[in-house]
């Protein structure tokens, strides 16, 4: 990131570094775009382990793309690490119909645009765009990571973009954290907008529990949880039998403290 400031890292670098904080070895990544192979060869290298659980599903609409990132594959020194990426033919916007619904989906990134070296009239498009990330935000776990680096400088861009802030902009504050990384002076340069979807953790779902005895050895609980980045706050009250180490200390005792001397 300060690198990116400073001017000497680009916004796909930043991105790359970014996934490593949420993409750990054995999961399971989407390269909604994967064009040349660049982003999948570098969420290959975060979710490759020694037993080859992890997988990378990569997907692009254009026959040559995908031959693109076959070859960029072929020249991995281990063959049995190209067997960790399924190539698919398909447009994003159809992800969950290719990714089998068991599979915890950790980050799904997209690099728009048209293909480097490629036919530039064949760009991602906002509808479809706008579709796959419904689809994104349905697939992806609690944890995990939506990324999308959207280049302005072509027809259409700027639209999309305004697709792309639109949707991250309506997101629900309770589940996910929507952020972007823009070049101010440079409006053309590509940015990265980056969409998480919060973790549900209950351990700091809890934080409040008041307790007393009703009597027959029944408890009632009220648990309060706190607001914390713009989160409302819960309450959930319950009744329940209690332990019995509470209801041996439900009567009331004197304790005399004896000092010496
Ligand atoms: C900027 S390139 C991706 C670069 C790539 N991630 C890399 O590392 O080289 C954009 C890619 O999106 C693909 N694309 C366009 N529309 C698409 C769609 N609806 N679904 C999937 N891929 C699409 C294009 O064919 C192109 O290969």
């Amino acid at each position: 990131m300060t690198d990116y400031i400073f001017g000497k890292k680009k916004a796909t670098e930043v991105a790359h570094s970014i996934w490593k904080h949420v993409v750990k070895k054995g999961d399971a990544v989407v390269d909604a775009t994967c064009g040349n192979g660049y982003d999948t060869l570098a969420m290959l290298n975060m979710v490759a382990d020694e037993s080859c659980n992890g997988r990378v599903y990569s997907l692009d609409i254009q026959e040559s793309a995908l031959q693109n990132t076959a070859s960029l594959l072929d020249g991995l020194p281990d063959p049995d690490k190209k067997e960790m990426v399924k190539l698919i033919a398909t447009c994003h916007s159809k992800m969950e119909e290719v990714i089998p619904r068991d599979v915890k989906v950790r980050l799904v990134a997209f690099n728009l645009g048209y293909l480097p070296g490629g036919d530039k009239t064949l760009i991602t498009k906002s509808d479809t765009t706008r579709l796959a990330m419904e689809a994104a935000s349905r697939i992806v776990a609690s944890g995990g990571l939506i990324s999308m680096l959207v280049y302005v400088g072509h027809a259409g861009g700027m639209e999309e973009y305004d697709t792309v802030e639109g949707f991250a902009s309506q997101l629900s504050v309770n589940d996910w954290i929507c952020c972007k990384l823009q070049m101010l002076n440079r409006p053309l340069a590509p940015i990265l907008v980056l969409l998480c979807k919060r973790l549900v953790c209950w351990s700091n779902f809890v934080v409040a529990a008041i307790v007393w005895i009703v009597g027959d050895g029944l408890v009632v609980c009220v648990f309060r949880s706190v607001e914390a980045d713009g989160v409302r706050p819960v309450t959930v009250a319950t009744i329940a039998r209690a332990p019995t180490f509470l209801t041996n200390f439900s009567e009331p005792r004197l304790y005399k403290m004896e000092t010496a001397g």
